[in-house]
């Protein structure tokens, strides 16, 4: 069949590696992809927001399947789109309906669900200007320190964690004022819970689901998670605590009451979730719902899943995820990105990468931010490439990834050298 995945990070490199390795794919496109995807598929500039260009693109290549990679088309509605148009409507996209998005979309509508269907995750109170006293009142019924959350779309910027609360109250009043423009009109006052977090991705149809290789990211940019928040700079699968035991109460309070919970309220589901987990002394707690894969996450995932992925998404298209099976690679895998000096602040593009030859054969390169040019490849974005590779044990991953973040080189070139040292 014909594919076209949306999407241009180390995400959609990851997957379209992926997706290339069927042999039920027979084009792979990328829109807009980067310098990487361009090595399993073609490439398309088309904007991942710009529906009408998608439509034309998808009747005139004869898409038979549409990937979604990033949040942002599902919460713009891309799925419904795409099921209410006469001409598209046989082209199974795989991402939730709008409606299913806003778990992600709107942290307020993720928390409600998730007290609707008693799924565990920290008490909070959503308020607006107009109730900003109430806030100031759940406020102080905390404890340090303060969990602030934009409710809609922030760029992945939209959550203050506060030391006291004097400063919680008034980063609430200018959240509110705009601090984060329409975003944070609604905010979501949270207990902050103390623990360690874990990435967990189901596949689901809407009734049947399967769940992906669990992984851990590292989101800060200095060593010993210190510094600040970036998109992710490096993961691991899988993670040691999330065993049989922990695992089946993620299945138990977690995953399932989501998948029936979508159902009972007739939201449209069949795609990627997910789930941000944090371990409470044994307990997962839900931190956040995402409505597609994580990044990098799914720079270990993917290489982790040992079944044709296209066999799987079909399943989730035609309504029959259950009569596939969902094999893991036993390996570990982890993956190290390479960022640009300054990042997550101000850096620069369009340094020239050197080094591809010196890479060990054992590791798989996945561009993040890179473009072609006439010089060779240069880097187009804060994270750059995502170095990922097995082994045996995390020792082993890690030695291969480590020596091909070394080989490779640009200026101001970047790197984390913690990343799976803390499981
Ligand atoms: P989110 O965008 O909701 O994932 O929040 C970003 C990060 O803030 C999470 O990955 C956590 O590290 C942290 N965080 C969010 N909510 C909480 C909470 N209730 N307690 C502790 N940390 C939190
Ligand atoms: N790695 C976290 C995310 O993709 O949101």
């Amino acid at each position: 069949m014909n594919i076209l995945l949306l999407g241009s990070g180390g995400r959609e490199h990851a997957i379209a590696w992926k997706l290339a390795q069927s042999p039920k794919t027979e084009k792979l496109f990328i829109a807009p992809g980067n310098a990487g995807t361009a090595s399993v598929g073609t490439n398309v500039d088309i904007s991942v927001n710009d529906f009408p260009a998608l439509k034309k693109f998808a009747v005139d290549h004869q898409i038979n399947m549409v990937v979604v990679g990033p949040e942002d088309p599902l919460v713009n509605g891309i799925y419904d789109y795409f099921k209410n148009d006469a001409v598209l409507a046989n082209i199974p996209v795989i991402g939730p309906s709008k409606a299913g998005a806003q778990l992600e979309g709107s942290k307020d509508f993720a928390k409600a669900f998730m007290r609707r269907h008693q799924i565990p995750t920290a008490r909070y109170k959503s308020v607006s200007a107009a109730t900003i006293e109430e806030g100031y009142a759940f406020l102080e019924t905390l404890h340090a320190p303060y969990v602030l959350k934009a409710d809609g779309l922030a760029a992945g910027k939209g959550v203050l964690i506060v030391p006291t609360l004097e400063e919680a109250k008034k980063e609430l009043q200018e959240m509110l004022g705009g601090l984060f423009g329409q975003a944070s009109r609604t905010v979501v006052i949270e207990e902050y819970l103390d623990g360690i977090e874990c990435s967990v991705f189901v596949l689901t149809d809407g009734n049947s689901y399967k769940i992906l290789p669990v992984a851990k990211d590292y989101k800060r940019i200095g060593e010993g998670n210190t510094g600040l928040n970036t998109g992710g700079m490096g993961a691991i699968s899988p993670v040691p605590f999330a065993d049989e035991v922990f695992m089946e109460k993620v299945e138990k309070k977690i995953i399932r009451p989501t998948i029936d919970g979508l159902r009972a309220e007739n939201i449209d589901y069949k795609g990627f979730i997910f789930f941000g987990l944090i371990n409470v002394q044994g307990e997962p707690m839900v931190i956040e719902y995402n409505c597609r894969m994580g990044d990098p996450e799914t720079e270990v995932v993917m290489p982790r899943i040992a079944s044709d992925l296209v066999a799987l998404l079909e399943g989730v298209a035609e309504g029959n995820l259950a009569d596939y099976a969902l094999h893991e690679d036993p390996r570990t895998a982890v993956t190290v990105m390479l960022v640009s000096g300054g990042y997550p602040e101000s850096y620069e593009k369009g340094k020239r990468i050197t080094g591809f030859e010196q890479v060990p054969g054992q590791c798989i390169l996945f561009h993040a931010g890179t473009k072609f040019s006439e010089e060779g490849i240069l880097t187009n974005g804060g994270r750059v490439i995502a170095i990922s590779a097995y082994g045996h044990n995390k020792e082993e991953a890690l030695a291969h990834s480590y020596a091909g973040a070394r080989a490779l080189d640009f200026e101001k070139k970047y790197f984390r050298r913690d990343i799976g040292l803390d499981v």
